[in-house]
């Protein structure tokens, strides 16, 4: 029942139920994932090559529901973890420590201890880490995060290669020399290599390249058994204007005849990963919202909403964009679209989910539904203004929906309070 569902209903993502039954059942805002979405895109990345050694190794980053990290373990995938919390819900989810990959950056070695206590393999990011994991990890296996020099993604703060950023470890021949020492020193094996060059690319050349290079610096090193490329796999958020899809068959094509015609090359018998987060699970989440007022302030029409950027905290920190589609209870809303700017709850006037949004006229009761915010949606939610975070539910294969996390209840909020 609206005129903006264009892309829900073609995906038939509400199932058996609809965005109005969801909110009146379990309230709002409210974080809905289609598990039937979920598992083709998990398909989808699987695809990528039939290589033997191929894994797709799922960031876990995204989105560390529970419910959906065991369809994705189910699916055949494995799990990277970046912080002992992550280690915990991905074990919780059935990942056995062979299954869970560590890549961290800057972290004490009480943590490192704690990873390599788990079992797990670790990757490091600097030359100074992996002299701390040496200490608790004498003789044993390590793997090094390089920086290939390029990097990628949809702005300037997700851009994870490159001299400009934070990470990875430079492939330089003087750097390699140092590393070599400092895993004598330890008698430390090299057992994998990986990098991340940046999240969200449509076009796959650049992660091609960078994955050639990755597999030169490979050469360097007859120890290695692991070679992760990294994620970065990228959507479309603009489906309303018909943004073109990461050509996954092309993306195949090109990866797999790398990794293929390399073993066959070298003799390599390891594995290779892909680290994919956000192609996995953004598409499988909307976020639903309720509007509670409307005002015309100068020319602007704005739209308030409880979708502020305590909920989904994208569209504010990366002006990223996110298709919204408008339902209405009993009705329609009109065809002709507006420009309207809808805001959130939160006491900031940055509090801006989108600005200036074509949407048929909004009115006070309706539903808004955000799409693609399944990955670094819920995950990157806070309670800032002591609002609490919201509640999760699966759209299951039987198109019936089921609370995957409970809304957050004030009782929640005095429990960190030793004072309380
Ligand atoms: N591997 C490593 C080491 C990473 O740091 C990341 C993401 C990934 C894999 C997965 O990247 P993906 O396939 O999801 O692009 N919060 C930002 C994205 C930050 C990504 C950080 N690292 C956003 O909402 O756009």
């Amino acid at each position: 029942p609206n005129v903006r569902s264009t892309h829900t209903d073609a995906v038939g993502f509400f199932g058996r139920t609809t965005p109005e039954e969801l909110v009146a059942a379990f309230g709002s805002p409210l974080y809905v994932y289609s598990e039937a979405l979920l598992r083709k895109r998990c398909r989808d990345m699987k695809a990528l090559s039939s290589h033997p050694g191929f894994f797709v190794n799922y960031s876990a980053k995204a989105n560390t529901n529970l419910s959906l990290l065991r369809i994705v373990r189910e699916e055949g995938l494995v799990v990277d973890a970046m912080s002992p919390g992550e280690i915990h819900v991905n074990k919780a989810a059935g990942f056995t420590p062979d299954q869970i990959l560590y890549v961290c950056n800057n972290v004490s070695e009480a943590e490192l201890a704690n990873a390599v206590s788990h079992g797990l393999l670790v990757s490091v990011d600097s030359l100074s880490q992996l002299d701390t994991l040496g200490r608790v990890n004498r003789g044993g296996k390590v793997m090094v995060r390089f920086n290939p020099g390029i990097g990628a993604g949809h702005h300037q703060k997700v851009v994870t290669a490159g001299k400009a950023t934070k990470f990875g470890v430079d492939p330089s021949d003087a750097s390699l020399a140092e590393l070599r020492a400092i895993l004598a020193g330890h008698e430390m094996t090299l057992t994998g290599i990986n990098q991340h060059i940046g999240s969200l690319f449509l076009e796959p050349e650049g992660y091609v390249a960078a994955a050639d290079f990755l597999l030169s610096v490979a050469e360097k090193f007859d120890t290695v058994e692991v070679i992760d490329f990294g994620g970065g796999f990228g959507i479309p958020y603009r489906k309303y204007e018909d943004q073109p899809r990461l050509d996954l068959a092309a993306t195949a094509e090109r990866l797999h005849a790398l990794i293929s015609g390399w073993s066959e090359r070298t003799g390599y018998k390891g594995r290779f990963y892909i680290e994919p987060g956000r192609y996995v699970v953004a598409e499988c989440g909307l976020l639903l919202g309720t509007v509670h007022a409307t005002k015309n302030n100068g020319p602007t029409r704005y739209v308030g909403t409880d979708l502020g950027f305590n909920v989904l905290a994208r569209p504010v920190m990366y002006d990223a964009h996110h298709d919204i589609e408008v339902y209405r209870t009993g009705g329609s809303p009109d065809a002709a679209l507006h420009p309207q700017t809808v805001v959130g709850n939160i006491c900031e006037s940055g509090d801006i989910m989108a600005k200036e949004r074509l949407l048929p006229a909004v009115q006070e009761g309706d539903i808004l539904g955000v799409l693609d915010a399944g990955a670094y949606g819920y995950a990157m939610s806070s309670t800032y203004n002591q609002r609490l975070r919201p509640a999760e539910v699966l759209i299951g294969l039987d198109g019936q929906p089921r609370l995957i996390r409970r809304r957050e209840e004030l009782s929640d909020l005095m429990a960190l309070f030793p004072d309380a």
